[in-house]
């Protein structure tokens, strides 16, 4: 027998992107991105002016991926949203606007953990590609977050190391804003880096135990070489900026590497899979194919538009709770923190 299509809106609103996605099961039929502009003249996020633009983009936004999905709300079998981790005033207005429309169109709610939903973004259909397979190892680095993950199944998972400070997209962030780049910096160190030499300025690697994640020294350490520098040669950013961001990139990937690595001899498990809006990093991504190869992982990197911030791997996550009827009461709260547990 075939089993009935379920179409989930879900919504993300957890840090300076407004996103709604409409999904048919695993199929994405629309899934739509309004970037936060305002915050690049702060340098970082402002929380306050995060919430207001949600806000104002909210309605259109789903609006909008309604319409391009060619779904009426009364099609919808349930709302998905990111109940956390995240910035509260943002969490809170995908959270009242998806409560409020549920109740409306009386159908489920759907809390989803926004760190399960970037793994999970690997079992969103794409074109034939293979989803990994149960337990997998998922290393997932965003703005906000590091974590290595063992995957036993979709809503079973295990955290076995994360950050203690920074995570790996404040490391790419900061060392940026040290450069003179304009906020967010990560994906202008990729470009800069690739046509510099990564082995010319070595950085310190922290040295962090067990499958853990440090990076604020890299940054300090970052500091104190250019403030060096730039004492024997004010020019000296300018005129090296390309090996810089391309020593910076290389260390980054160096530290992430090792610690899969690790994981692979601690676990036995040897699929593996990024997540999450650094993953877009092309320095990362060419780093986890080599070592795959050399290694003999599977290496699952998922399409760009699903590795930053986006409202599909929040639907994909509710299809699975969907499945399971894990459905969330009318006054379930937004979390800043929310562990994956
Ligand atoms: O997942 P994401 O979109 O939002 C969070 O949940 O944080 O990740 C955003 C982070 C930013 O720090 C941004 O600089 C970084 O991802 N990023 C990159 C690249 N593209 C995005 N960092 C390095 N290289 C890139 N190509
Ligand atoms: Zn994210």
């Amino acid at each position: 027998m075939q089993r009935e299509t379920i179409h989930i809106l879900a919504i993300e609103s957890s840090c300076d992107d407004t996103a709604a996605a409409v999904l048919a099961n695993d199929r994405v039929l629309s899934n739509v991105v309004a970037n936060q502009a305002v915050h690049r003249e702060y340098g970082g996020v402002v929380p306050e002016l995060a919430s207001r633009a949600h806000q104002q983009n909210i309605v259109p936004v789903v609006s909008q991926a309604l319409a391009k999905a060619n779904i009426d709300k009364k099609q919808l079998s349930a709302i998905a949203f990111t109940s956390g981790p995240g910035l509260m005033g943002s969490l809170l207005v995908g959270a009242s606007f998806a409560k409020s429309l549920a109740l409306g169109l009386d159908i489920p709610l759907i809390e989803v953990n926004h760190m399960r939903a970037h793994i999970l973004a690997h079992f969103i259909s794409n074109g034939g590609h293979k989803p990994p397979t149960f337990p997998f190892l998922a290393l997932t680095i965003s703005g906000g977050h590091t974590q290595i993950v063992r995957v036993n199944g979709p809503l079973e998972m295990e955290v076995l190391g994360q950050t203690k400070d920074d995570a790996v997209g404040e490391a790419f962030d900061k060392s940026a804003k040290l450069l003179g780049l304009p906020y967010p910096g990560g994906p202008l160190v990729d470009q800069y880096a690739q046509k510099g030499d990564a082995l010319r300025f070595p950085f310190p690697r922290p040295k962090m135990p067990g499958l853990d994640f440090s990076f604020s020294g890299l940054k300090t350490g970052i500091l104190y070489f250019l403030q060096k520098q730039q004492r024997e040669n004010p020019h000296f950013v300018a005129e090296n900026l390309e090996d810089i961001c391309a020593s910076i990139q290389y260390t980054i990937t160096g530290i992430l590497m090792d610690k899969l690595k690790k994981a692979v001899k601690q676990t036995g498990i040897s699929e593996v899979a990024i997540g999450g809006g650094v993953s877009a990093n092309s320095g990362i991504r060419k780093a986890l194919v080599q070592e795959g190869k050399k290694r003999g992982w599977t290496v699952h990197i998922p399409k760009l538009e699903y590795c930053t911030d986006n409202a599909a791997m929040i639907g994909i996550t509710g299809y699975f709770k969907y499945r399971e009827k894990l459905f969330s009461a009318v006054d379930v709260t937004a979390k800043a923190r929310y562990t994956i547990r």
